[in-house]
């Protein structure tokens, strides 16, 4: 690594990410049935139709694998908590081996001396909540305060931070508008329904927590840079378009209790009633914002039905994800973030990394496109620190080879390399000199 613990500020905190459905194994602990479960046995959803019934068997080996995250020099490690897999039918019963499970998960981490960065939601909604509209029913956001509710009154008195809902974009319209998520959907009034009650959620979540007296409360908002394909008019009003339903409806909702405008223009008449009425709990004052950051997409305008746009390949280079490599818009999005939204609240990249065809060679897992990767993004998190913004802290995702969602078990974003046959875990060669970047 090109950069090392002494280049960043005294506090600055250094973490690791993970998410519940991505490498606990569902099918083990007496967890209920999830809408990604049944999204991956729809034919055409899920390459090879994979699921997350065993993934990394974290469930069972979640010790050795935090022992991982301890031995790389961690300071944080942020997980996430299955709401299946806590209340197997979303409402009502609570299955007490779940939360026994992250009760134990929570002492592995502090005995470690992490510090336990929950995510009450990464994506898996049980089924039964599906089944009554899921994100689409306002009833979602007091079904999340209640789920809240009992996972913090056992956790929150050992959480060092919690954000109730990883990534409300995805949630809402990667899930409901291009339907390349649980639940699958394509429609504009389930979109427009579920960006609004998402963040209604993340509020509620918010009160219930400060109600049991918690501190440390925050957003992770995912976060992609929108290139205009041309300087014509049309391209930069159609990046402007895809920049306000991607990034500036959740921030601007959240922190300054407002949609944008050109997003509204298309989106309004699909909205649920009264939805100028809920800022109030919205915007509930946060403690600290996330960003997680992967890449851009060029945008080019486009006939056809709202929102007119399209995304077109760029030339950068990509990842195994066919993702581009643009560093730059990290610092971009930290300094608007700052500037536009969070302010003096402290700002943490919470995801940041990259998927790379890796493979195991003599033992070795050689990943230098990683290393390179991670270098060129702490570089941008530092100039954009020298630049005054208040960065607190990075985390790179992932600490382990994982269930990729749609793209199944494919792609590898992972620090440690898992064979999905044995479970035999290999740290990668970015993993070897993130330990070394890292060392006190
Ligand atoms: C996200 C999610 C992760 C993904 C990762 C790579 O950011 O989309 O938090 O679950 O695995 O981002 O796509």
């Amino acid at each position: 690594m090109q950069y090392s613990r002494s280049d960043f500020p005294e506090e600055f905190l250094f973490g690791v990410a993970t998410s519940s459905y991505q490498i606990e194994g569902h099918k083990f602990g007496g967890a209920g049935e999830t809408h990604w479960d049944t999204f991956a046995r729809t034919p055409g959803n899920v390459v090879r139709n994979e699921d997350g019934a065993v993934a990394c068997d974290h469930y069972h080996r979640y010790a050795e694998d935090l022992d991982l995250v301890q031995a790389a020099g961690f300071d944080a490690y942020r997980f996430s908590t299955s709401w299946a897999r806590v209340m197997p039918e979303g409402r009502g019963h609570v299955n007490q081996e779940g939360l026994d499970y992250y009760d134990r998960l929570t002492d592995a981490m502090l005995e470690r001396g992490l510090k336990p960065c929950a995510t009450l939601y990464h994506w898996e909604l049980p089924s039964a909540l599906a089944d009554l509209g899921g994100w689409t029913n306002r009833d979602i956001a007091s079904w999340f305060g209640d789920f809240t509710e009992v996972v913090m009154s056992r956790l929150g008195d050992r959480m060092h931070s919690v954000a109730p809902i990883n990534e409300p974009w995805c949630v809402s319209w990667l899930s409901h508008f291009l339907g390349q998520h649980a639940p699958g959907k394509r429609d504009i009034r389930a979109t427009a329904r579920a960006m609004h009650h998402v963040l209604l959620a993340h509020g509620t979540a918010i009160q219930t927590m400060r109600g049991l007296g918690m501190s440390n409360l925050g957003c992770v908002f995912n976060c992609e840079w929108a290139t205009p394909v041309d300087e014509s008019k049309a391209a930069r009003e159609a990046a402007d378009l895809y920049d306000a339903y991607y990034n500036r409806f959740f921030l601007g909702g959240v922190f300054n209790k407002e949609y944008p405008e050109n997003l509204m223009r298309g989106l309004g008449p699909h909205m649920p009633k009264g939805w100028q009425d809920d800022f109030d709990v919205i915007g509930e004052k946060l403690d600290w914002c996330g960003i997680n950051y992967y890449t851009r997409s060029v945008i080019a305008p486009e006939q056809g039905a709202w929102p007119n746009l399209t995304t077109v390949e760029g030339p950068l280079a990509k990842t195994q994800m066919d993702w581009e490599i643009y560093p730059q818009g990290l610092t971009d999005f930290i300094l608007r973030t700052w500037k536009e939204y969070s302010r003096e609240v402290p700002i943490y990249i919470t995801e940041n990394g990259m998927a790379n065809a890796d493979s195991v060679v003599g033992g070795e897992v050689i990943d230098s496109e990683r290393t390179s990767y991670l270098n060129q993004h702490l570089a941008a998190v530092k100039a954009a620190i020298d630049q005054g913004a208040p960065v607190k802290g990075y985390f790179a995702w992932s600490l382990l080879d994982n269930y990729e969602w749609s793209l199944g078990y494919e792609k590898r974003f992972g620090l440690v390399h898992v064979d999905f046959e044995t479970q035999v875990r290999t740290p990668k060669d970015s993993y070897n000199r993130l330990k070394v970047a890292l060392a006190r």
